[in-house]
C-alpha cells in the first residue's frame, strides 16, 4: 500500500480485469469504496463482489467509456451508491497491433475512441462533479493510465502509441484547467511498462505476426531486455502508483507523468 483512502470513494474504468481490477483492488485495500466500471457486466460484477469480499465496499456500473450519456449514469450511480466521488482512474482501454503500412482507419478510430475520447469524457465528467457546487464538490484526484509506448518507440505499435501520447497531453492541459480555476481536483498520469496481461499477452503474440519476434517468448525477452530493472512489470506494481496519485501522499503533484516500467522509458 502506498497511500490512505480511508473515506474516499473511486470509480475505476476497464476494472473488470487485468490492471484495472488491480488498482480497484489495492484502492479499496487503501480504504476506498470502490465501482468499477467496465463494458464486460458479468466479469465486472464478478470483481466487485470479489473486492467486497475483502471487506471494502465494492459496486459496479456499466459503462462504455466512448459514451458521454452512459458517463454521466455511471458517475450519478458512483456517487448514489459510495456517496461521493473522489478519484477517477480512467483505466480502460484497447491495444490494437499493427505496423504503420498495414494500419486500418476503422481500427484506429476504434482506439482512439476508447483510449483518447474515453479519457477525456471522463475527465469532463470528473471536473463536473468533483468541482465546487458539483454532485460531489470536494475535488479529488484523477489519474489516467498511458502507457511505456507513449515515451519510447517500439514497432509495431504507432496508433496505440499516438493514443497513449494524447492522454499524456490531456492530463497536462486538464491539471492546468483545474488548477487555474481552482476545482480542487489534480490530474496525473502512469506509464505502465509491459504487463502480462490479456492486453500484454496478446501483444507479445502480435509482434511475433507482424515478424518483429520469432516467438512471443522472443518478444518477451526483448522488452526485459531493454528493461533496467530486469522483469516485467507486475499488476501491483502499477496499482501501488495509482493508490500513490489517488492519495494526499502525492497532494502537492498534478500534471505530473509517472513511469511505472522497470527504466524501460529512461
Ligand atoms: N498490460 C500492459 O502491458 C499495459 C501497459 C501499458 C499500459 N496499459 C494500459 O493499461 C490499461 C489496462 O490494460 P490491461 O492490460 O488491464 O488490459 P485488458 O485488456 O486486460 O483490460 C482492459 C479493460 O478495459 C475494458 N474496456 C475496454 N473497452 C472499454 C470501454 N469502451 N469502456 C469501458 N471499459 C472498456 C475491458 O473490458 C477490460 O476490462 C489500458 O489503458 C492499457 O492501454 C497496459
Amino acid at each position: 500500500m502506498s497511500g490512505d483512502l480511508s473515506g474516499k470513494r473511486a470509480l475505476v474504468t476497464g476494472g473488470a480485469r487485468g490492471l484495472g481490477a488491480g488498482m480497484a483492488q489495492a484502492l479499496a485495500d487503501a480504504g476506498a469504496a470502490v465501482m468499477i466500471g467496465d463494458v464486460l457486466d458479468d466479469l465486472g460484477r464478478e470483481t466487485a463482489e470479489h473486492i467486497a469480499k475483502t471487506g471494502a465496499t465494492a459496486g459496479f456500473v456499466t459503462l462504455d467509456v466512448t459514451d458521454d450519456d452512459a458517463w454521466a449514469a455511471a458517475v450519478a450511480a458512483t456517487i448514489a451508491e459510495l456517496g461521493g466521488f473522489d478519484v477517477l482512474v480512467n483505466n480502460a482501454g484497447i491495444e490494437i497491433s499493427a505496423l504503420v503500412v498495414d494500419l486500418d482507419a476503422t481500427e484506429l478510430a476504434r482506439m482512439l475512441g476508447v483510449n483518447v475520447v474515453g479519457t477525456a469524457l471522463g475527465l469532463k465528467h470528473a471536473f463536473r462533479a468533483m468541482r465546487p457546487g458539483g454532485a460531489a464538490g470536494a475535488g479529488g484526484s484523477v489519474v489516467n493510465i498511458s502507457s511505456v509506448a507513449a515515451t519510447i518507440a517500439f514497432p509495431g505499435i504507432g496508433g496505440y502509441s499516438a493514443t497513449k501520447s494524447a492522454v499524456d497531453r490531456l492530463t497536462r492541459v486538464a491539471a492546468m484547467e483545474a488548477g487555474k480555476l481552482a476545482y480542487g481536483v489534480r490530474v496525473n498520469c502512469v506509464y505502465p511498462g509491459l504487463v502480462p496481461t490479456e492486453m500484454g499477452i496478446k501483444l507479445a503474440v502480435d509482434c511475433t505476426s507482424m515478424g518483429l519476434f520469432d516467438s512471443p517468448d522472443a518478444a518477451v525477452a526483448g522488452v526485459i531486455e531493454q528493461t533496467p530493472l530486469g522483469r516485467l512489470g507486475e499488476v501491483a506494481d502499477i496499482a501501488d502508483a495509482v493508490v500513490f496519485l489517488a492519495s494526499d501522499a502525492s497532494r502537492f503533484i498534478t500534471g505530473a507523468g509517472l513511469p511505472v516500467d522497470g527504466g524501460m522509458g529512461m
